[in-house]
């Protein structure tokens, strides 16, 4: 049995945006576990110039961190992922390049920072889906296009991808778009997943204030479903590959 699986956290020290040190890693974890939390994949960015992010190095890198947490005596198990950002170029890319939910080619978390859907958008979606992959899409609340489009979230259910939102976005300021935008997602049941995106301490009790309104406004079972029942299909995911274990 699992505790709460933070399927979007940047716990790796020192490979993106966030944490910058093994002791922000070790601090991080702690909170983690006390919210419940027993399992997170650790999911880097993915972006062209940081090019060291790739799926071995992530397993390596994961590895290292959970050693480093075993010794510490931090009872969180860490899974490597990935945060692939969305671009052109990833009309070219190959299965064994693409970083996964434990590496095991089933599911996929990805990001895009843009205003409007771009033109790639649903090309490079449907490669990632020829390659045998189930999508993950970050954060879609902070995407201008899911905020002002009613019926942009529907089409990109209709594409088949997973929403994943941000505990942070539900304690943003009341007039803010991201706040109304998860909101509303969550009480419709558009997510899947709900995650940390847990970068450096300084921004953690944020995101746990974040976990605590979530349960308030859709309560414990609703939130269970999205951080403990339906992330278990990337454990077993994991599972499946030899990369994790429950
Ligand atoms: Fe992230």
């Amino acid at each position: 049995m699992s505790g709460r699986i933070d399927v979007h956290s940047h716990l790796i020290p020192g490979i993106d945006d966030g944490c910058a040190n093994l002791e922000q890693s070790i601090t991080c974890a702690r909170v983690l576990v006390d919210a419940g939390f027993t399992h997170a994949f650790c999911t880097p960015h993915v972006w062209t110039n940081l090019p060291e992010n790739t799926p071995a190095s992530i397993v390596r890198r994961t590895a290292e961190l959970q050693a480093h947490f075993d010794a510490a005596g931090v009872a969180l198990q860490v899974l490597p992922g990935g945060e692939l950002n969305l671009g052109p170029e990833i009309a070219n890319m190959r299965a064994p390049d693409v970083v996964s939910y434990a590496m095991g080619g089933k599911f996929c978390l990805f990001d895009l920072w843009a205003d409007e859907l771009p033109d790639f958008f649903e090309a490079a979606v449907r490669h990632l889906q020829s390659l045998g992959l189930k999508l993950v899409l970050a954060h879609p609340e902070r995407m201008k296009a899911a905020q002002d489009d009613p019926g942009a979230v529907e089409r990109m259910q209709e594409l088949g991808l997973l929403l994943q939102g941000n505990l942070q976005c539900f304690i943003d300021p009341e007039d803010w778009a991201t706040r109304r935008t998860a909101v509303k997602f969550l009480l419709d049941r558009r997510y899947t997943f709900l995650a940390t995106d847990t970068h450096r301490p300084d921004s953690l009790p944020q995101r746990m204030h974040g976990l605590r309104r979530a349960i308030e406004l859709a309560g414990h079972e609703e939130v269970t479903r999205l951080t403990v029942e339906n992330p278990r299909m990337l454990l077993d995911a994991a599972g499946s590959n030899g990369q994790g274990s429950d």
